[in-house]
């Protein structure tokens, strides 16, 4: 994967505004003065650029000069984004998406899958890192395949229930929690009772599955996939399409190494996230109550 790198400033474009100076937060930038000519520099000895690419974005001119990165958009409303939508507007549209577990047995256009993908790549990442990759099921069987592979780590988790107080002292403690809990032994009753009639309790049969996947470079791995996740889930809802994040699916996956080798996914990336997508065939009439606020204002 090609990554972004700032190479210099075209000095026939460059007006000299000093912005990119401004925007640089590791101070790449610098103004030479030779008499009374001004020329802006561009030097990066100790390779501090993180390739957050604001140098790109404010430079009024199209001054600086990179490689390995496409084109820039620009559009007289990126300096006012707040044109674009009202918070009015986008509060409502928040409140309303909803994760959804009912799909219509309709496919979705290729198109409107890349749409969704685009809209993760634009979130944000640290260090702009963007270390995310995808992979999207659309084929029926292989979405049921791996739906069985979840569902066998809950039965797995139902078998050892009887051993349950034998085994809790050697996991950990979520997992401890979890296994003990009188809740646990009802809900995999109920989600074998369900499976075995047809139901999908995992993907809920919807036509698509999204798994994002990353090196497991930080703490920040699992925040950079949760909000590129959750740009796509926004950007669906605006293309009429539902979402629904499936951490069953992401927590088997994190342990299954055979089944990450099947899907083609590398020894030295692990998975942050699922989803699935498809046309929604149910409709809410508001939205669910939240807790209230838990804010410790310092001021
Ligand atoms: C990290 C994460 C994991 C989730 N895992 C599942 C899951 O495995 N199965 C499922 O049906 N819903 C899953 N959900 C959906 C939540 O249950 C849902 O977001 C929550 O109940 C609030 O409902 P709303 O999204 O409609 O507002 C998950 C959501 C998140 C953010």
């Amino acid at each position: 994967m090609s990554r972004l790198k700032i190479i210099g400033i075209d000095s026939e474009k460059c007006i000299k505004c000093e912005k990119c100076i401004t925007s640089c937060s590791v101070r790449l930038f610098s103004v030479e003065r030779a008499g009374m000519e001004k020329k802006i520099e561009f030097d990066d000895p100790y390779h501090f650029c993180f390739r957050c690419g604001h140098c790109i974005s404010i430079c009024p001119t199209e001054a600086i000069d990179y490689t390995g990165a496409e084109q820039t958009y620009t559009f007289e409303e990126v300096s006012t984004p707040e044109s674009l939508i009202s918070y009015d507007d986008m509060m409502k549209f928040i409140r309303a998406r909803r994760s959804i577990r009912i799909y219509k047995d309709k496919p979705v256009p290729e198109p409107l899958i890349h749409s969704v993908l685009e809209a993760m790549r634009y979130s944000p990442s640290a260090s702009n890192r963007q270390s995310r990759e995808y992979i999207v099921i659309t084929d029926k069987e292989k979405i049921a395949w791996l739906s069985t592979k979840v569902s066998n780590l809950m039965k797995t988790t139902q078998r050892l229930l009887p051993l349950r107080y034998l085994i809790a002292p050697f996991l950990s403690s979520s997992l401890r929690r979890r296994i003990m809990s009188p809740r646990t032994k009802k809900s995999l009753e109920m989600f074998f009772e369900r499976t075995d009639s047809g139901d999908d309790m995992i993907f809920f049969k919807a036509p698509i599955v999204i798994i994002l996947y990353a090196p497991p470079y930080s703490k920040m791995t699992g925040p950079d996939a949760g909000i590129a996740l959750t740009h796509g889930m926004l950007a669906a809802q605006s293309l009429g399409l539902g979402t629904c994040w499936i951490g069953f699916a992401q927590e088997y996956l994190w342990r299954s190494k055979k089944t990450r080798k099947t899907l083609g996914i590398p020894k030295d990336r692990n998975v942050y996230g699922v989803l699935v997508m498809g046309y929604t065939d149910i409709k809410f009439e508001r939205a669910p109550p939240r807790r209230e606020l838990s804010v410790k204002w310092k001021k």
